[in-house]
């Protein structure tokens, strides 16, 4: 497939936004100032043992000081719009009652400084930072904590209303049943199996509470959640595989789409009501089905399912990267995930099938005929980077190809997919996030897995373009130019105020390059 950048931004509509996202968590540290409160990670991540070489997240990019910075950065890149999350820590230290100015000042800041760059901001209540004194309540595993994400997104709607574009009540709750709850692998570090089935409803409710309040104040932006999608493949034709692999479709999957897009669990599920204390009322599955602007799918890879036990519940790649021993981390169960044979992987261990994005969307479009329109909230890749000094030339270069052409063929085959005559023709899909703008503190593998389009020196916190970034730049500002001649009526998101990339090297000069490969610790 040709990724050439020009070629790319010639397949984009006009209204197409292209986006980069981060959430607090992963970027700002600061984790005691200006009264911020402790939130469930801050503990989670300081256990000896929890994180990978124990990295720690209280500085990670430091953006809470850099964030004028980061901006700037980003509308040099000419993105369309930023996707962040609120630390409800520090907006609402204790997860109930006062609220910290400072916190607010922080977002407010932000949000100005995103709209005096032509940018358009896309917030995420909660992106798996809960504070503190709510997870030692119980977390989701206590039903209170999505009244609290009610009573949140009330508090930002009024503060931030009149400037969000578009808004995200939840990010992946399947992975914060899954690993939180489940498998101990994030915070809280429950390992509590089939027996964390709660803490999916109260998160679905808290999305359902998060959107109530949200419209209750009127607020002028879309409303939406967003769920990581993977498509599940048995391993084989054998009936117990392909049985192994409807199931992780329900408990990755349909367990999180199903109840929003239909207003019903799973049968599957349902069934499973016999061994928890899980009864959703009729009252609660009306809150969780309400009506969406927009539905948000992160989409990294497919899934490869086999029966019987296995190594472990995460691809063995993956579970290297996290530097854990994984085996036996979910006991008992009776299928497990297993490499693609022919994929190339990321640095995570994680199969590279740009296919499976447009089998993604075309699932999406099968199992919910009234699915919203969707943005792909979040895609990209971790690989291990290599810092270029061009000595002659006084610069550094980090030539990520991979990513690059990851992100590329994914957004490619992705708007192929919902062209006509494509395999998701039905689905009005709106825009691209690619993850991530930063490397980041990427959880419980610390700053191993880096996903950003700028890299960054985790000793002195400098951020440097890759190749990625400056692709992105080009195709967004060769894809204004072919717009500028486009129909002005066309309605569109303010355009990046970004400059074109008269001085971004194209990538393939990084080919050419003299000087010493480093490799990013
Ligand atoms: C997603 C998360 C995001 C980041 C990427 C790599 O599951 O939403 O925070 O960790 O994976």
């Amino acid at each position: 497939m040709n990724f050439s950048a020009k070629d790319l931004a010639a397949m984009i509509p006009p209204s197409f936004t292209l986006g980069v996202a981060t959430s607090a968590f992963q970027i700002e540290g600061a984790l005691d100032e200006d009264g911020r409160g402790p939130s469930g990670w801050d503990v989670f991540a300081a256990k000896p043992g929890a994180i990978v070489d124990d990295h720690s997240p209280v500085v990670a990019c430091d953006h809470y000081h850099r964030m004028p910075q980061d901006v700037a950065l980003m509308k040099e890149l000419g993105i369309d719009s930023y996707r962040f999350s609120l630390s409800w820590s520090r907006i609402q230290p204790g997860g109930s009652g006062p609220v910290n100015p400072a916190g607010l000042d922080f977002y407010d800041r932000l949000l100005d400084q995103l709209l005096a760059s032509g940018i358009s901001p896309t917030v995420t209540l909660y992106h798996w930072d809960t504070p503190l004194p709510l997870d030692e309540a119980g977390g989701w595993m206590n039903r209170d904590t999505a009244y609290r994400l009610g009573e949140f997104a009330a508090i930002a709607a009024a503060a931030f209303g009149d400037r969000v574009a578009r808004w995200v009540t939840v990010n992946e709750p399947a992975t914060v049943t899954t690993n939180g709850y489940a498998l101990g692998l994030h915070a809280p570090g429950e390992s509590l199996l089939l027996k964390a089935l709660p803490s999916v409803h109260h998160q679905l409710l808290g999305h359902g509470l998060a959107l109530q309040a949200l419209r209750a104040a009127n607020v002028p932006g879309e409303v939406g959640i967003t769920n990581v999608y993977s498509p599940m493949i048995p391993a084989s034709s054998n009936p117990l595989d392909k049985l192994s692999s409807g199931l992780m479709d329900v408990a990755q999957n349909r367990l999180y789409a199903d109840p929003v897009l239909t207003g019903k669990y799973p049968d599957v599920i349902r069934a499973a009501t016999f061994f928890t204390s899980f009864s959703p009322s009729a009252a609660d599955m009306a809150l969780i089905s309400q009506p969406l602007d927009f539905y948000g799918l992160n989409y990294y890879m497919p899934t490869r399912v086999a029966a019987g036990p296995g190594e472990g519940a995460v691809p063995p790649g993956m579970a290297e990267a996290m530097g854990d021993d994984l085996s036996g981390s979910a006991p008992g169960a009776p299928f497990h995930i297993t490499p693609f044979p022919d994929a190339e992987t990321t640095a995570y261990g994680w199969p590279i099938k740009p296919e499976y994005i447009s089998v993604a969307l075309a699932e999406m479009a099968e199992r919910y005929p009234n699915l919203p329109p969707v943005f792909i909230t979040e895609g990209g890749a971790s690989f291990e980077d290599v810092v270029v000094r061009d000595r002659a030339a006084d610069r550094i270069l980090i030539p990520d190809e991979r990513r690059l052409r990851y992100l590329a063929e994914h957004i490619a085959t992705a708007l192929e997919a919902t062209a006509p005559g494509g395999a998701a023709e039905s689905v009005d899909l709106r825009g691209y996030y690619v993850w991530s703008l930063l490397d980041n503190f990427e959880w419980s593998a610390g700053y191993k897995q880096p996903f950003g389009l700028l890299h960054v020196d985790f000793e002195t916190l400098e951020r440097t373009p890759k190749a990625s970034y400056y692709w992105l730049q080009e195709l967004l500002a060769a894809r204004k130019e072919a717009d500028a001649g486009a129909a002005a009526s066309a309605i569109r998101e303010p355009s990046g105020a970004g400059q074109a990339a008269a001085e971004a090297p194209a990538v393939g000069e990084a080919s050419g390059l003299t000087g010493e490969p480093d490799p990013v610790p």
